[in-house]
């Protein structure tokens, strides 16, 4: 399931001109991005945490089909934040529902990273599809 959400902008997306890496917790899974195989799908923003855990088999809920309207797929942006599109006033309502909410917090369908930086990314261990469906085979 995917789409857009008409009332984001996503102006602030610089998507990433080099490789870089997304190491996933707690399953301690490292993937590499590159961004001539961007968009890997149509789940979340092009090039989002969430497109890049789908496309690697990364069990992340998301709920509303990654357009922004729900919560369910919250993560911690543990390391290279700062290298990330800035998080809309919609973003940040979602949030505000969202367990756990902490100033890592980002949705993972709208938090596109310009790739200057790896990125540690901690999946809630509330999240429902990973409780239901356990860590990925390696
Ligand atoms: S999947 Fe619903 S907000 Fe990201």
């Amino acid at each position: 399931m995917g789409g857009s959400n008409p009332y984001l902008s996503g102006s602030e997306i610089k998507p990433p001109k080099k490789k870089y890496k997304i190491r996933f917790m707690p399953m301690n899974k490292v993937v590499e991005v590159d961004p001539a195989q961007l968009p890997f799908g149509d789940t979340g923003l092009s090039g989002s945490i969430l497109d890049i855990a789908m496309h690697f088999g990364i069990p992340i809920d998301h709920a509303c089909g990654g357009v922004c309207a729900c919560s369910t797929c919250h993560v911690f942006v543990k390391e290279g934040k700062e290298t990330c599109n800035e998080a809309e006033d919609f973003e940040y309502d979602m949030l505000d529902t969202a367990p756990g909410n902490t100033i890592e917090s980002r949705l993972s369908c709208q938090c596109v990273a310009n790739g200057e930086k790896d990125l540690v990314v901690e999946i809630p261990g509330w999240n429902k599809n990973l409780a239901k469906e356990g860590e990925p085979s390696k």
